[in-house]
C-alpha cells in the first residue's frame, strides 16, 4: 500500500540479505521510523514490544527471526532455542506457531551447511504468500461492499466499520479487513470507514487511520464505544474485521472489544464479517473458549500515549493512583454472531462445514 504516494511493505529483506527491515509501530502515527533487525532477539523484542503486531505480520517477524537464528549459528540446539525465544513472545495470534514450527521443520530436515539460506528463502515465501492470500481476501471481499451499497438508497456511500488495525500494517501488505476497502477504493466504490479507537493501545486510531490516511480513504475515527449507535441509526452497513485466531469451528479471538462489536451488528442486523488467510485458522482447535488470552501490562489501560504541543511523544496517566487496572489484549466472538469468513479461497460460512468447504485437504488432519 502507499505511504506519501510510495509503495511500501510492513517488513522487508534489506539490499545486503542479511538484516530485515520493519517500521516501528510504537512510533505511528507521529514518526515513520524503520528499524533493522539482525538477531533473533530482536526479532522476538520486536514481537514482544509490539514494534510489529498483527497476527500474520507476527508469523513473519518469526519467520525471519528463525533465519536471523540460524545466521548465527545453524545447530539443531540453536534451532530449538529459537523456536521456544519465538514461541514466548505473544500467546493468541496462531500465525506464530504456524510460522516458527514450518520453519523448525523445514531446518530440521535440512543439512546445516544450507539451512541459512533455506530459511531466508523459507521466510521469504511466507512474506510473499501472505501478501498474495491477503490480495485473494480482497477480491472475494470486494462484492461483499459492493452489494451493500447496492441495497441502500443513498448509493453516494457505503459505510464500513472496522475494529483495531487489520491493514497492511498487521499483514506483509494489503492488510486481510482492509484489503477490500482499500481494493473498493481503488475501483472507484465510495467506501468511507468507521475506525474504532481501540484502546487500551489504540490501534485503530493511531494505525488504522494512518495507512487508511496514506492511501487517500475517507475515514472517521471515533470512540471505541460509538460502534452501537451509529448501528441502531442505520450509519454502518457492514463489519469487517480481523482475527489472531479463528477455531475450525469458526469462532473468532480478536482484539478487545470485537466480541462486543459483533453483538451490536447482531442486534441491529448489520452483516459482520471476519477477513482471514487460512494460516490463521487453529484446525486443532473446535471451542473459542480453549484460544489463550494474551494479558498484558496494565500501564497499557491506565496511562496513554500521545503527542505533546511540543512534538515530543509522552504517556500521561489517565486514571486514579492506586487504582487497579487490568488489561486483557483479546477477546471470543461465537461464530453464530459472524455471518461470514473471508478467506483467501473465497467467503464461507463461520462453521467447520463452511471452513472444510473451502479446504477440504483439512478433513483429513483434525
Ligand atoms: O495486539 P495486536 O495489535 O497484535 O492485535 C491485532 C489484531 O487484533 C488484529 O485485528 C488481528 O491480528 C488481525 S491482523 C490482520
Amino acid at each position: 500500500m502507499k505511504v506519501a504516494g510510495q509503495s511500501m511493505r510492513s517488513i522487508w529483506l534489506e539490499a545486503d540479505g542479511v538484516g530485515v527491515g520493519i517500521i516501528d509501530q510504537m512510533r505511528l502515527p507521529f514518526e515513520l521510523r524503520t528499524q533493522r533487525l539482525i538477531t533473533v532477539e530482536e526479532a522476538a523484542h520486536a514481537i514482544r514490544a509490539m514494534l510489529v503486531r498483527g497476527a500474520p505480520l507476527i508469523g513473519a517477524t518469526a519467520a525471519y527471526g528463525m533465519a536471523l537464528a540460524v545466521r548465527a549459528d545453524p545447530s539443531d540446539a540453536a534451532i530449538a532455542h529459537a523456536s521456544e525465544l519465538l514461541l514466548a513472545t505473544r500467546p493468541t495470534a496462531v500465525n506464530l506457531r504456524w510460522a516458527v514450527e514450518d520453519l523448525r521443520t523445514l531446518l530440521q530436515q535440512t543439512p546445516a551447511e544450507r539451512r541459512v539460506e533455506a530459511a531466508y528463502r523459507r521466510a521469504g515465501e511466507i512474506a510473499e504468500a501472505d501478501i498474495a492470500m491477503n490480495r485473494a481476501i480482497a477480491g472475494h471481499g470486494l462484492p461483499l461492499i459492493s452489494q451493500a451499497l447496492a441495497r441502500k438508497a443513498d448509493k453516494t456511500r457505503v459505510d464500513v466499520l472496522t475494529h483495531c488495525n487489520a491493514g497492511w500494517l498487521a499483514t506483509v501488505d494489503w492488510g486481510t479487513a482492509l484489503a477490500p476497502i482499500y481494493l473498493a477504493h481503488d475501483e472507484g466504490v465510495p467506501v468511507h470507514v468507521w475506525v474504532d479507537e481501540t484502546r487500551p493501545r489504540n490501534q485503530g486510531a493511531s494505525l488504522t487511520a494512518w495507512e487508511l490516511g496514506q492511501h487517500g480513504v475517507p475515514h472517521t475515527v471515533i470512540a471505541d464505544n460509538a460502534g452501537g449507535h451509529l448501528m441502531q441509526r442505520g450509519r454502518v452497513d457492514l463489519c469487517i474485521v480481523g482475527t489472531d485466531r479463528t477455531t475450525v469451528t469458526g469462532d473468532v479471538a480478536n482484539k478487545i472489544g470485537t466480541y462486543l462489536k459483533a453483538l451490536a451488528a447482531h442486534d441491529n442486523g448489520v452483516p459482520f464479517y471476519v477477513a482471514l488467510p487460512s494460516p490463521t485458522v487453529d484446525w486443532s482447535l473446535a471451542d473459542g473458549r480453549a484460544i489463550p488470552i494474551e494479558e498484558r501490562n496494565a500501564d497499557e489501560v491506565s496511562e496513554i500515549a500521545g503527542r505533546l504541543d511540543s512534538g515530543e511523544i509522552a504517556r500521561v496517566r489517565v486514571i486514579p493512583d492506586g487504582s487497579a487496572a487490568a488489561n486483557y489484549a483479546f477477546d471470543v466472538t461465537p461464530a453464530k454472531y459472524v455471518t461470514a469468513l473471508i478467506t483467501e479461497r473465497g467467503v464461507c460460512a463461520a462453521s467447520r462445514e463452511g471452513l472444510l468447504s473451502l479446504f477440504p485437504e483439512r478433513w483429513a488432519r483434525p
